[in-house]
């Protein structure tokens, strides 16, 4: 199947109530530990790419790894997705370059780092919106700003300070009306990477009050979570076992996730808890067999161990067995549903 702009899916999401992993990406493994989990569960998948991905891998290869994704995988909608994008420019080069959805996170200023203003997060987004949708493709949008850092992105508050920069309900409403985005990412308290909380989360820290509260007023409105890694146990016990260090640290609950999934989430971004499998798989791998050195002896156990947890999340968060129903609709046919919203 041609990739999907991530609308569709969402709405799909939104009708059938289950939620959409999406899964960052940086290369060929990644993406087809994603396809194998999709093909196995009979799931629509959101996949990915960060502004870091797209200059490690390069825009074109990770364009043409997206399509060979489609090409093998007909029965399969898949949505391709920028993540964190910076800029409006960020966001136009993406959808020249074939992804059917752009974040515009105008939650921080160009830098990815300072938190930006009302008026430059309103702006900013506006104007992706309007040249996105000219174009059929979906916009996700940002209002508060998540805790922590990775590869330069991010505000780097800390768990508390994560705290001051919530997304305020009754701002989400009116940032949405103006804006027109198609998915609004929300601040709850979670951050990007492996540390998000120093204990299991209470709903002190994790605020799925402010998701169920967002749910009541805009009942309509497709929530993202970011910084959605679960970062189970088991995957730091083999990392821990076979030579790393990670100290004691706890993510997001999939339990808490559902929750979310109940209340208006229909897209949670996942991406440690797949680099935690992947590198769990290759340590052990080095240190089963220190004689071998062909790529493949520990790329191989990586890529299925990712694939382990994307099929996981694909049950857990109920897109198994959607892949069928999904609408089969074009970039034409959303540019003639935004042209309708406007009229
Ligand atoms: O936004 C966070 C994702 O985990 C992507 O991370 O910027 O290191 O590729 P990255
Ligand atoms: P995690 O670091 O929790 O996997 O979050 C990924 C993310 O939000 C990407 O945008
Ligand atoms: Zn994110």
């Amino acid at each position: 199947m041609a990739l999907i702009p991530m609308r569709v899916l969402l709405d799909h999401a939104a009708e059938n109530g289950y939620g959409v992993a999406a899964f960052n990406v940086n290369n060929m493994e990644q993406i087809q530990a994603i396809m194998t989990a999709a093909r196995e569960t009979d799931s629509p998948v959101i996949v990915q790419a960060s502004r870091g991905a797209r200059s490690y891998s390069d825009d074109n290869y990770l364009r043409h790894l997206m399509l060979a994704a489609a090409e093998l995988n007909p029965n399969i909608p898949i949505a391709m997705h920028q993540d964190h994008g910076n800029s409006p420019a960020t966001c136009i080069s993406a959808i020249e370059m074939g992804f059917t959805s752009v974040m515009m996170d105008g939650s921080l200023e160009e830098d990815g780092k300072t938190p930006a203003s009302w008026d430059y997060n309103v702006k900013v987004t506006r104007e992706v919106v309007q040249y996105a949708h000219a174009r059929g493709v979906t916009v996700e949008a940002e209002l508060g700003c998540l805790g922590g850092i990775e590869d330069g992105q991010g505000a780097g508050l800390s768990e508390e300070e994560a705290q001051d920069h919530l997304t305020d309900p009754e701002e989400a409403g009116q940032f949405v009306a103006e804006t027109g985005c198609d998915a609004l990412a929300v601040a709850i308290g979670t951050s990007h990477g492996a540390y998000k909380f120093k204990k299991k989360p209470t709903g002190k820290v994790l605020r799925m009050d402010v998701i169920r509260e967002i749910h009541k007023r805009m009942p309509d409105c497709h929530m993202v979570m970011h910084g959605s890694s679960s970062v189970p146990q088991e995957l730091i016990d083999i990392i821990n076992q076979y030579g790393g260090e990670i100290p004691e640290t706890y993510g997001v609950p999939v339990e808490d996730i559902q929750e979310g999934i109940r209340n208006g989430v229909r897209k949670i971004n996942v991406d440690t808890d797949n680099r935690l499998a992947i590198t769990g798989a290759i340590r052990k791998a080095f240190e089963e067999n220190k004689a071998e050195f062909d790529p493949r002896y520990y790329l191989k156990p990586a890529r299925a161990a990712m694939a382990e947890v994307c099929k996981a999340r694909m049950i857990a968060f109920g897109q198994a067995g959607h892949a069928g129903g999904v609408a089969k609709k074009t970039l034409e046919d959303m540019i003639k549903v935004y042209d309708m919203q406007t009229a």
